[in-house]
């Protein structure tokens, strides 16, 4: 038997590595959990990329560091996370599936209310950021339009 298997894995257009049997604890590349009804197709996220390399490349951008997108249940960042920590899920928290109503008959909602929609909680953590990054860093662009983020469904 070899003493390191290098197995690589190629899920759409990323690669997961795992190297000689270290599996990192939070994936390389997450999907998504499924647990609302989709409109859009499925869509994967560079965890590992965010956290570690733009975290370092773009460190004004991630003074919280995990905790630009993690926090505890008052809404505090998680500065401390680690890689094995116990997470919970952004949907644990923001238990409406969807993006909230939208339209003339609408309720009107208020911030809080909003964010109760799991995709409007992520899409004010995803798009924010990168809109500040298109501005400070342009003419550098990270994703704000749906079809940059979104795939068609299939
Ligand atoms: C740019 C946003 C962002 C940053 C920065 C970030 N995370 Fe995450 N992380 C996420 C999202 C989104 C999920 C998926 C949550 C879900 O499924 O509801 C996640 C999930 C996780 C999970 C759970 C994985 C699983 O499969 O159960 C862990 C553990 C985790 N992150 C740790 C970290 C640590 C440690 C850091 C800092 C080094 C960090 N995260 C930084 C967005 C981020
Ligand atoms: C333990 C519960 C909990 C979890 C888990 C959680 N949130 Fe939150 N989130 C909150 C609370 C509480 C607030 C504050 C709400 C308010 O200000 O009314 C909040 C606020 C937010 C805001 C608004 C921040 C602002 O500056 O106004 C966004 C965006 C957000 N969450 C996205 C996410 C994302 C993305 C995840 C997963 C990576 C997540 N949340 C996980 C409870 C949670
Ligand atoms: C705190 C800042 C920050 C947050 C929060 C953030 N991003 Fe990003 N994201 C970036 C930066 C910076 C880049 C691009 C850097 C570059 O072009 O060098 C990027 C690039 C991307 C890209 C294109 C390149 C790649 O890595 O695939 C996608 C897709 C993306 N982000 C998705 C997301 C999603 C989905 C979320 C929310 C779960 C999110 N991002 C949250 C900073 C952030
Ligand atoms: C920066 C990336 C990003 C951009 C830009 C973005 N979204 Fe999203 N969107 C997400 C993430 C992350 C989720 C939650 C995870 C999931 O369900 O895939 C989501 C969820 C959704 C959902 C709920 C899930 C579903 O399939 O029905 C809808 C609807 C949606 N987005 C519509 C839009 C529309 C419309 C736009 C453009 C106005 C848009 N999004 C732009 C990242 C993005």
């Amino acid at each position: 038997m070899r003493k390191t298997t290098v197995v690589t894995i190629c899920v759409a257009l990323a690669c997961l590595f795992f190297a000689g049997g270290i599996y990192a604890k939070v994936g390389d590349v997450i999907k998504f959990a499924g647990d609302c009804p989709r409109t859009k197709g499925e869509m994967t996220f560079s965890h590992k990329k965010h956290s570690e390399d733009y975290a370092k490349q773009y460190s004004d951008l991630f003074a919280n560091g995990c905790g630009e997108c993690h926090h505890d249940a008052k809404g505090q960042p998680l500065k401390d996370l680690k890689a094995d920590s116990k997470v919970d899920t952004c949907i644990s928290c923001h238990k409406q599936c969807g993006e909230a109503p939208k339209g003339k008959d609408a309720p009107k909602l208020d911030k809080k209310q909003k964010l109760a929609y799991i995709a409007e909680a992520y899409h004010q953590n995803c798009q924010g950021c990168h809109k500040d990054f298109n501005k400070k860093y342009a003419p550098k662009k990270a994703p704000v339009t749906c079809n940059d983020c979104h795939p068609k469904k299939s």
